[in-house]
């Protein structure tokens, strides 16, 4: 199936945390690739605001990515004893005693009612499956709506919910596991296995995402099926990204694969680089409580370590192939990509008549 959504069939993806500025989104999307903002850490207020920043900046598509959060409980117990975990690290920060915070995420259906109310061109959804009756307002307010599965159940629920695409996420993304059916441990196909069975399976373009870092992995995916590629990692260390200086350099320098899956951070497996917040953490793996509780008791953790440069406590998200950074600006990479990909498939081309 073909994607129509940009010239270029690169989406830059959403990344929680401050990554996806309004100006890196706008610059991807001015590039002829599509740029994602990261919705879910924002106010209903803040949200809205982004969204018209990138108005002014760009009049191309763009997309806005929410995670799909249901109300969780705690119990007390369980809350203290994950706030007394956190304390050693608290206390070599110089951070008081950590209290329950207020509220452990911003409240989905407000920012919903943001996306339905602002328009944006494409919607994206991560975490779990939004109802069609959500998926088709959505669609009356003009949005194009990509899920994001991690198996073939996952991508034939959000085609069954009414989704335009399939984002299929590869056990080398950077970031959160999608997965909503099932554990996640079943749901660690990489991106060479699962494109192909996510694409006979469906009837709406499948986006690839997961470990994609240049025109070689653009070609992989286009060759296995996807209609487009969905890159992370990769956009982390342009000028325009929003995280942390020392991170983009730890990027820029990272050998291998440094990475690990995780829920110390959040209470949800995600992919980030090891640091010393994991390995301490570790033990308490089994533990931790859910997303979004335990994200939040990290939440003054992580932007003490950020104001003191203390990248061993900050949550580093990254992919598998993290080693493939360049710091380019978000243009130029995206011009670079679509190069790099014409190289790819024309040596293919020579490789089968050499
Ligand atoms: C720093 C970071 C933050 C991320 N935050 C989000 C997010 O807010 N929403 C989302 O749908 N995906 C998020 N992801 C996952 C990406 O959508 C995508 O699956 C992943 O970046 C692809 O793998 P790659 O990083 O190897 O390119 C994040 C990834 C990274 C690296």
């Amino acid at each position: 199936m073909p994607y129509t959504l940009t010239p270029h069939p690169i989406l830059q993806a959403p990344m929680a945390g401050g990554a996806t500025t309004p100006e890196l989104v706008a610059a991807v999307s001015n590039a002829g690739g599509l740029g994602s903002l990261a919705g879910v850490m924002l106010s209903p207020e803040k949200l809205r605001e982004e969204i018209r920043k990138i108005r002014t900046l760009t009049d191309r598509p763009f997309s806005v990515n929410l995670f799909v959060l249901k109300p969780v409980a705690v119990a007390q117990a369980e809350l203290e004893a994950a706030m007394e975990r956190l304390q050693p690290i608290r206390a070599e920060l110089g951070l008081p005693p950590g209290k329950a915070p207020v509220k452990f995420s911003e409240d989905f259906e407000a920012q919903l009612e943001v996306l339905l109310e602002e328009k944006p061109p494409v919607v994206s959804f991560h975490f779990d499956l939004l109802p069609a009756r959500q998926v088709e307002r959505l669609h009356q307010a003009g949005c194009k709506v990509i899920g994001t599965a991690t198996h073939v159940a996952e991508a034939m629920a959000w085609q069954e919910a009414g989704a335009d695409y399939l984002c299929a996420q590869g056990a080398e993304a950077g970031g959160h596991r999608g997965t909503f059916i099932g554990p996640f441990e079943h749901a660690m196909t990489g991106i060479l296995a699962l494109l192909p069975q996510v694409v006979e399976a469906v009837k709406i373009p499948v986006i690839a995402a997961g470990g994609i870092m240049d025109g070689r992995g653009i070609a992989a995916a286009l060759l296995l099926g996807a209609s487009a590629v969905q890159m992370g990692t990769a956009f982390l260390t342009c000028p325009e990204a929003g995280i942390h200086p020392l991170f983009k350099q730890a990027l820029l320098q990272t050998k291998g694969d440094p990475t690990v899956v995780t829920r110390t951070f959040s209470g949800r497996p995600a992919r980030a680089l090891r640091n010393a917040f994991i390995e301490r953490m570790q033990p308490y793996e089994a533990q931790v409580p859910p997303y979004p509780i335990q994200n939040a008791l990290t939440a003054e953790i992580r932007q003490a370590a950020a104001k003191a440069g203390r990248l061993e406590f900050m949550s580093l998200w990254a992919g598998q192939a993290a080693c493939l950074c360049r710091s380019l600006p978000a243009a130029l990479l995206v011009e670079t990509l679509v190069q790099e990909t014409h190289e790819a498939l024309y040596r293919l081309e020579g490789a089968l008549h050499a």
